[in-house]
């Protein structure tokens, strides 16, 4: 939103006498004072008109979770835990998911309050590679690799996957770095292979990797220098 349309909400102020008390210097933006009505501003600002706090800044959550199997990525569900169920933080009703697994999935899962953010981590898709290690039921043919690298024709969404990246490290596991996170993605495309996924895994998003002592069920916030990372 920006800095005009919110003052002019203020007690029902208006455009005009908004535009004047901006113009006038009686407006404050995160303790500085902002002249042009068209600044950008959200809930996480905080905004004084003469010196009288009129917003305060929401606090703006980022967080990473190691999301064990049998955990739901929802923020409600009657009959199955959620990720927001392992989260003991106070303004853990105000997170969204940036990015679900399915239950049988375990690994990185991003949340936030802070729906700009996700927004672009959701439109810079193409740009951020998510990362799994896979494990199968059948031995992973080699000529695989090329299909995946291909992409599949999906009916339902009548869509072609993006090139997807496959390093097979065994016979039945390999790591998998996909550029989008469409409905059960890996598993489809391990069917359409003739194979099936026995266990999956996401290691990363972006710049951002599951760390080694965030053990399954636990989160933590991300620093400051981790969210942008996010996007690659
Ligand atoms: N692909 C799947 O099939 N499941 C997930 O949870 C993520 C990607």
């Amino acid at each position: 939103m920006k800095l005009d349309r919110l003052i002019a909400g203020y007690e029902a102020m208006g455009r005009q006498a908004a535009h004047l008390a901006i113009a006038a210097r009686r407006v404050r933006v995160n303790e500085v004072c902002v002249t042009d009505g068209h600044h950008p501003v959200d809930r996480f600002m905080k905004l004084e008109l003469d010196g009288v706090v009129i917003q305060e800044a929401a606090r703006a959550l980022y967080l990473m979770l190691h999301k064990p199997v049998g955990i739901l990525s929802a923020t409600k569900d009657d009959q199955h835990p959620t990720v927001i169920d392992l989260i003991d933080d106070p303004d853990k009703h105000t997170l969204h998911i940036a990015g679900r697994l399915d239950r049988s999935t375990s690994g990185l899962v991003l949340l936030t309050n802070d729906g700009r953010w996700s927004k672009r981590l959701m439109m810079a898709e193409e740009e951020v590679p998510k990362v799994y290690l896979v494990e199968t039921l059948d031995p992973i043919a080699p000529d695989a690799v090329e299909a995946f690298a291909r992409g599949f024709y999906f009916h339902t969404e009548d869509i072609t996957t993006l090139p997807a990246g496959m390093v097979i490290l065994d016979e039945r596991r390999a790591r998998l770095t996909l550029h989008e996170g469409r409905y059960h993605q890996v598993k489809r495309m391990f069917h359409r292979v003739g194979n099936r996924v026995t266990s999956l895994h996401r290691e990363s998003i972006g710049g951002l990797a599951l760390p080694a002592d965030l053990p399954p069920g636990a989160w933590r916030a991300l620093t400051a220098q981790e969210i942008p990372a996010a996007f690659g």
